[in-house]
Formats: C-alpha cells, structure tokens, sequence
C-alpha cells in the first residue's frame, strides 16, 4: 500500500512530523477504516489521496489525545486572570485552545474563569477549542469523562459535574461557554484576523508537528495575538522564536514582541466583540521543562549550562550537537532527572535507530529510578512534579520512539 503517500499528504496538509511511530498507528488506521467501510486498503488509501475529507477521518485516533483537567493549572490561571482583566475592563476576551482534543482543557479554563468572576461575567469570554481529530470534537462536545480525566483534579471541581452512568458529565452552564470545531492548527492560525485573540494555548500540539508547521504556526500566533495577550504551551514544548515571543513568568508561557500598539483598554458597550471565529477550513521537543536561566557561557563544570546548551541545539534542530552537550550534563549530574530525560528525548531525535534505541533505553531506567520518588515531589532544574515528568515519557515513548 502507499503509507508512504499518505504520510506525506498528512505531512503537507497537517503539518504533522513523519516518524515511525506515526506510521505504525496510520497503518492500523488505514485498516480499520477500510474494514468499517467494506473496502480494501488500497482503495483508501487512494480515497484519502484524493479526498480531503476522507484524509482527514483517517486522523482520527492517530494521535495521543492525552490531556486531563486543571493540567499544568498555574497557566491556565495566568490565562484566566488576563481574561479576568480583560472583562474588568469592559473587554469581551477571545481564547483559542488549539488542539483541545477531548476538551478538558479549554473546559477547565471556563470553569477557573467563573470561580474568578461569576457566572455573569465569566461569560464574557469567547472560549473557543480546535482539533484535528473529529471524533475528540464530538467527545468535547459531549462533556462526558472517565476518572482518568480527573486525575490530578481538586475536590472543588466535582461540583461542575453530574453522574452519566458510571461516568460525569460537565454542567451545561460551562459547556455552553466553550464552542469546538474540527480543524487543523495552521489553517484555523492563518484564517483569524490580526490581533483579535488574547490567549492562544498550544500545549501538547507541537510533539505532533514538523519543525516547520511548528514555525509557521508561531509566525501566525505573533500575528493573531493582542500584543498584551500571551501564547501557553507545555513546558516540555519547544519555544517560540526568540524574535516574535519572550517567555513570561509562568514556564511554557509567552508574550509577543509586538511594536503594534496596544487595543484600546475600553470597548464601547454594545461594541460587537474583537475577534469571529475563522471559517473552518476545508475538510477540515520539548522546551526546556524549565530552560535553566543561566549564561550559555557560564562554567564548564555546571550541568546547567550544558543543560541549557543541549535544550537550545535540539530546537534548532542539531540533535547530534544535542546529544553531545546532554551527554555532558548527565555526566556531571548523573542524578538529575531534567539532564536524564532531555538527553534521551536528543537520543530520541537521532536518525540512527541504535541512538534512538539508546534513548528509549534511557528514558525507560529514569521512568524506574522517578517511580521510586513521591510523585508530587518537583524533579531537580524543572518545574514538572515528578508525577507529571513520568507521564510525559510515557507520552514521548508513544509518540517519538
Ligand atoms: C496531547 S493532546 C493535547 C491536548 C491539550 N492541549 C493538553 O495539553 O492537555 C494533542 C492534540 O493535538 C491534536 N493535533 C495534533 N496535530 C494537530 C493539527 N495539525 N491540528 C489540530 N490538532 C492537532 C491531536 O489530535 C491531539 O488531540
């Protein structure tokens, strides 16, 4: 069959990285999607080619659709209380949670959102989550989650939900606050008017996408954004372009380096709201967990420059010189987990399949070593809880080996 096509059209159309575990999951999608429609492999796979709409039913389930509420919450309150400002000053806010998958994400943001300001007001925010994948549209829209789902959530948030057989589905006062639609990143990115969103979030995404489609993606947001509005991504994400975004006080969140001037501070009641949603478009490495802030000239013998050193390679894309600067701090903090992980994630990245195999090696014994910590302890140089690091290697275990 021509997997190799059709990798290649989601390469091109999606943006989406080729690698070997994408192709695996493609070849087991291609074939269940055949048998549900009584035809045969090849005569999708020509379909698809041809065919947006039917490309783009085949990425349904291709990717890890792996999010839970509250994820990473101090982002998400760094979003709510500019929203919050926002409506305090007369403002009607707009946020983009792009690649929401399920749509725990932008749910938790309306639900921080109304603790903060009230039922009222909190509907003052236009919430809006994409993604790729329809079937995690329609599971957004349906509200409805597992434990699996809650499974770093506080007390207080059981009181958004009601009991759906052994399930719980979201009030319909905060479903009602958050609009999905089914879409890919870059053509929803391209298709907002300039500066009409406040907060973007883009957590997860970019572990799916080519360095390119990640690129243009960032070019876009330093258009769509506000120049007071902020772009949240997961700290294991790569970052921005230094040029267009500088980090802000939250890891994994950015603002934009806009000479634009700022939006008006108040909005003439009645005044439609800022931003309308894009048309859909037809058929439809992670960032330092905590970059260390340190000089890239500073000692030879501290971990954390060639920590930093190594995380600034391999988003320019050099994971050979990556390897080699990691390499460096393991050696001189053979104990840290922050130099473990990022050194197989550069192995990881390796074209040769003994180097990614070393990687995945790596990253199994430090998923073996963190097991035997608490996992709401914080991981030494970064900001995950050691809960959250061993997840995340699941995750790129999944998704890079
Ligand atoms: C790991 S989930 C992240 C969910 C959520 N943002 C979070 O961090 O909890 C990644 C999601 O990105 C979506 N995705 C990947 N590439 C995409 C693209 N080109 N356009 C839209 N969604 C995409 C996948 O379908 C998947 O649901």
């Amino acid at each position: 069959m021509s997997l190799g096509l059709l990798e290649q059209a989601l390469a091109s159309r999606y943006g989406l990285m080729r690698e070997p575990g994408l192709a695996r999951r493609l070849r087991r999608r291609v074939e269940a999607y055949a048998a549900s429609h009584a035809a045969t492999v090849e005569v999708i796979t020509q379909r698809a080619l041809r065919d947006d709409q039917v490309l783009a039913a085949l990425t349904c389930g291709l990717m890890v659709g792996e999010t839970y509420f509250l994820r990473h919450h101090e982002q998400l309150e760094l979003v709510a209380g500019l929203v919050r400002s926002a409506i305090l000053d007369t403002l009607r806010p707009f946020v983009w949670s792009a690649g929401c998958a399920t749509g725990e994400e932008p749910y938790s943001l309306a639900i921080l959102l109304e603790r903060a300001l009230g039922q009222t007001l909190a509907g003052q925010a236009t919430i809006v989550g994409t993604d790729l994948d329809g079937d995690a549209v329609v599971a957004a829209e349906a509200a409805t989650y597992g434990s699996w789902s809650f499974r770093r959530a506080p007390v207080w948030l059981s009181a958004y939900f009601e009991p759906l057989g052994d399930q719980q589905q979201l009030t319909s006062r905060i479903r009602g606050r958050v609009r999905f639609e089914r879409g890919n990143v870059l053509d929803t990115a391209e298709a907002w008017p300039k500066g009409c969103l406040d907060a973007v979030l883009f957590r997860n995404v970019a572990i799916y996408l080519s360095e390119e489609a990640t690129a243009r993606f960032h070019a876009e947001v330093a258009r769509v954004l506000d120049p007071s509005g902020v772009l949240v991504q997961s700290p294991s994400d790569p970052p921005p372009p230094r040029n267009l975004f500088t980090p802000s006080r939250v890891v994994g969140a950015f603002h934009p380096r806009s000479k634009r001037p700022t939006r008006p501070k108040a909005r003439p009641a009645g005044a439609p709201t800022k931003a309308v949603m894009p048309p859909t478009p037809t058929p439809p490495t992670p960032t330092p967990q905590s970059a260390p802030s340190c000089d890239l000239d500073g000692r030879a013998d501290d971990e954390r420059v060639w920590l930093a050193r190594g995380q600034r390679k391999l988003a320019a894309g050099d994971s050979v010189g990556a390897i080699a600067d990691l390499r460096s701090a393991v050696f001189l903090a053979p104990d840290n987990a922050t130099c473990r992980l990022w050194f197989g994630i550069a192995q990881l990245e390796s074209s040769e399949s003994t180097v990614r195999g070393r990687g995945r090696v790596m990253l199994g014994r430090l998923k073996e070593s963190l097991a035997l910590r608490p996992g709401d302890a914080h991981v030494e140089d970064g900001d995950a809880s050691v809960a959250e690091m061993m997840d995340l290697i699941d995750h790129l275990l999944e998704v890079l080996a």
